[in-house]
């Protein structure tokens, strides 16, 4: 993940001690007592990582409680995102001052049934998919890369952003994508200058999709 960020955005992945670590009580409550174990490692981890990124920011290791919309509350003046799947969990986070928002994601290099595909791709990118290079499942880059981009752009916008509303277009050999903004959700956003584009980096690799974004300032 780390390379896909740049150098203003503190990045930290998951140790194996991460994943069995402490919560802080602000973070406790927020994933509650009956918390299945799965959910609770990567809660857990995702924390850890969190924690950490702020350190590497040169900040104390905070607590990082969650909304009730399940969004990471970061301190003041910073902006974040976290990810887990199977065996991989980072965190991401930045100044405000740097950046204004950054994303995240990873999922499992695999194949995804038809009905999922059609929930997160346009027809045009499901075509799309079919005439990019052999080897690689294309819809869960696209799928994990429009995750990303809400990750990127709710903490902005505070709305909801449906997967038919960014179309996808990425460069296989470059390992970047850009993601257009459907103009019904920018223009009724709200916000000043809500991103009616934002790009990011991919890269497939040891089982794993990663993808990640930045929206810089204005
Ligand atoms: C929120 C969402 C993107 C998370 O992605 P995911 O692949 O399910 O899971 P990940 O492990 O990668 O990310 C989970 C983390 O995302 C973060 N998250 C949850 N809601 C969020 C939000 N509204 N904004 C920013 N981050 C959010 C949390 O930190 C969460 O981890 P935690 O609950 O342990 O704190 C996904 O569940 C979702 O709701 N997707 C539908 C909306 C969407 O993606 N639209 C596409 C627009 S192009």
């Amino acid at each position: 993940m780390r390379d896909l960020l740049p150098s203003t955005v503190a990045v930290a992945v998951a140790g194996r001690a991460d994943w069995a670590s402490e919560l802080l009580p602000a973070e406790q409550v927020c994933l509650g007592e009956q918390a299945v174990p799965t959910r609770r490692r990567d809660f857990t981890a995702g924390r850890a990582c969190a924690r950490r990124a702020l350190v590497e920011l040169g900040l104390p290791p905070t607590a990082v409680p969650a909304a009730a919309d399940r969004a990471p509350v970061w301190p003041a003046g910073v902006v974040g995102a976290i990810t887990h799947t199977t065996g991989y969990c980072a965190a991401a986070a930045a100044h405000t001052t740097d950046i204004r928002s950054v994303g995240i994601d990873a999922e499992l290099h695999r194949e995804i049934n038809p009905g999922v595909r059609r929930l997160v791709l346009l027809p045009e990118e499901d075509a799309y998919c079919a005439r990019l290079p052999s080897g690689t499942h294309w819809p869960i880059v696209l799928f994990s890369a429009k995750e990303t981009v809400y990750k990127v752009w709710y903490p902005v916008v505070g709305s909801w952003l449906d997967f038919h509303d960014a179309r996808l277009d990425l460069d296989p050999d470059a390992g970047t994508f850009t993601a257009r903004i459907a103009s019904a959700r920018v223009d009724a956003a709200g916000v000043d200058d809500p991103p009616a584009s934002i790009s990011g980096r991919f890269v497939v690799a040891d089982g794993l999709v990663r993808t990640a974004a930045v929206l810089p300032l204005r």
